[in-house]
């Protein structure tokens, strides 16, 4: 899980001067009206599948041998055939899971029949078109040599490089949307708990781009503490949208389990760790709603817009008071909740995140674990990716030096640490090691 990292990250220092809210993005690829041609299409030796990338084309163009080689999204088509999914299959009734539209819906590019063309073969997996969309209404364009991305993009190429689109796109599958659900009975046949996280994540893929002069000069210079935000934001939006739709909100249990934090109730009973925490006020023995991105984006505006920040917590609050309470309880205080966050999304597009913010960032990180907001193993999950990120993009802006980001590094790997095998964690752990990171950060 350890973060890659920022690669590029100087761009919000003097980009998103053109930044601007916005809230809508195209259809997804895999609910837009698009043809998919398949992965061959697009992996050609003279197109995007170089061995090597080419020294002086844009892009790299050996993405299909990064996709192939390196991308578990390469491989999600065959996880299904899997001893591990044949389990998952049979807990819940499915004949097989490579032939179960709950499963390929995620693991593989699963548009409709009318939608795939010649040469579409799901055997894929999430190929290319899985993200960038189908290629037919493009392609032509793509190849014509007269196209920009800005006419890739009119022609309907998904635009990858927008957080906000990206967010959606990523989330669908690894949270889930209203086309692919995932619940609790899934996660209780044996399937992995998912997390996420955006601007790690995109790194972790690996990515098969280079952000370069190049690159920026295309699309921008990518913000990557806005994406880590927006990702959070997003995620936001997806559970509380889950949580509103009769149709997802409960599998006989109200709210459906899927919603909560996890380690709520699964953990060994010998690891006795449940702590008081403001953020919910509620008492041992309780489960809790999962609100780890709640606390990274409350954190996250505590220096941006402290009202805001404030207003989000207490409708956080709310909604684990409401869910002691019952139903209707529960819809009111998601629904208000809810309410926070286009404005939330609005706000941090059109941000722009200074180097003099980083400090601020890390510092303001560090003060709500502190304060108690990573007792529960998601937050300190959240949070470490979030310390990673910031810490990667300090060292990029040049504020701090080689020797320093190796020191604040080995602490933050401490952190690493008490992450790393969650049914383990220790909030005590967790807090010695945010405590040993805090020193360094202080005398750095
Ligand atoms: C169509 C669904 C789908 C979309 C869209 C999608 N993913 Fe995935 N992703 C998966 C599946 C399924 C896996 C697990 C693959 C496996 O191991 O079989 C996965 C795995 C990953 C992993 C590896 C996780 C790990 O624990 O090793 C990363 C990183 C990742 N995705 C990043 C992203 C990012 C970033 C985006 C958006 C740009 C994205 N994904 C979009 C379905 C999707
Ligand atoms: C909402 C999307 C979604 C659905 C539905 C879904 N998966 Fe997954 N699955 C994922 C993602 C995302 C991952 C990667 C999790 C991670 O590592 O972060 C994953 C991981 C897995 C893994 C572990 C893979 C590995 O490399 O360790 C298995 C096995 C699996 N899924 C099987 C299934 C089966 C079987 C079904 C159908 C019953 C299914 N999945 C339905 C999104 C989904
Ligand atoms: C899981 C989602 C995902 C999959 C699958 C995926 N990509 Fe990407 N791709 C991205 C993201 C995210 C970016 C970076 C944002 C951007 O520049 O648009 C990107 C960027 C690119 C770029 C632009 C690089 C640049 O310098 O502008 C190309 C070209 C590309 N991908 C080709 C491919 C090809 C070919 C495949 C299939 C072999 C593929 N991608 C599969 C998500 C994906
Ligand atoms: C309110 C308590 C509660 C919450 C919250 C909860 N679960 Fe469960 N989970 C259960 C119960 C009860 C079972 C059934 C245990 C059994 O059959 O022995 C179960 C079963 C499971 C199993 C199968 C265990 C087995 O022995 O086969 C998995 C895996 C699982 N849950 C994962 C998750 C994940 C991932 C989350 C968070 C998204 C989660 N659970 C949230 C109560 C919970």
């Amino acid at each position: 899980m350890r973060t890659i990292g920022i690669v590029a990250v100087l761009g919000w220092l003097t980009a998103c001067l053109t930044a601007h809210a916005q809230t809508s993005t195209p259809a997804l690829p895999f609910t837009s009206a698009n043809i998919h041609l398949g992965v061959s299409s697009c992996g050609g030796s003279s197109c995007h599948g170089a061995l090597e990338p080419w020294p002086n084309s844009t892009v790299q163009q050996n993405e299909f041998v990064t996709w192939q080689e390196k991308d578990p999204h390469a491989k999600a088509y065959k996880t299904l055939m899997s001893a591990e999914s044949k389990r998952i299959a049979k807990n819940l009734g499915l004949n097989n899971a490579y032939e179960a539209g709950i499963c390929l819906d995620c693991h593989a590019d699963n548009v409709p029949e009318a939608r795939r063309a010649k040469g579409f073969q799901i055997t894929d997996g999430v190929g290319c078109e899985s993200c960038h969309g189908g290629a037919v209404e493009w392609l032509g364009v793509h190849v014509s040599g007269q196209a920009d991305h800005a006419k890739n993009v009119a022609a309907g190429l998904f635009p990858t490089e927008q957080p906000l689109a990206r967010a959606k796109l990523c989330l669908s599958c690894h949270l889930g949307d209203k086309d692919r659900v995932i619940s609790h009975r899934i996660m209780g046949a044996g399937h992995p708990r998912l997390a996420f996280e955006l601007d790690t994540y995109t790194m972790t893929q690996p990515a098969h781009f280079r952000i370069d002069a190049d690159y920026t000069k295309r699309k921008g210079m990518p913000d990557h503490i806005k994406t880590w935000a927006i990702g959070q934001a997003v995620a936001v939006d997806s559970v509380m949208e889950a949580m509103l739709d009769p149709k997802r909100n409960q599998d006989g249990i109200f709210p459906e389990l899927v919603f909560f934090d996890c380690h709520s109730c699964h953990h060994p009973m010998s690891n006795v760790r449940w702590e008081a925490r403001d953020g919910h006020g509620i008492g041992p023995g309780v489960p809790r709603l999962n609100d780890a991105n709640l606390i990274m984006l409350a954190a996250l505006l505590d220096k941006a817009d402290p009202a805001m920040a404030q207003q989000l917590r207490a409708r956080t609050k709310a909604l684990h008071q409401a869910s002691q309470k019952g139903h209707e309880a529960t819809l009111t205080a998601a629904r208000s909740l809810r309410e926070l966050i286009t404005p939330v999304i609005n706000k941090l597009s059109a941000m722009r995140f200074e180097s003099n913010d980083l400090r601020g960032l890390m510092s303001m990180l560090i003060e709500r674990g502190q304060k108690g907001d990573y007792v529960d193993y998601a937050a300190a999950e959240q949070a470490t990716m979030a310390l990673s990120s910031v810490l990667d993009a300090m060292k990029l802006a040049k504020i701090i030096s080689e020797p320093q980001y190796k020191d604040l590094s080995g602490a933050l790997n401490q952190a690493y640490a008490a992450v790393e095998k969650d049914e383990a964690y220790s909030p005590k752990q967790f807090m010695t090691a945010l405590q040993a990171f805090s020193a360094v950060m202080t005398r750095t």
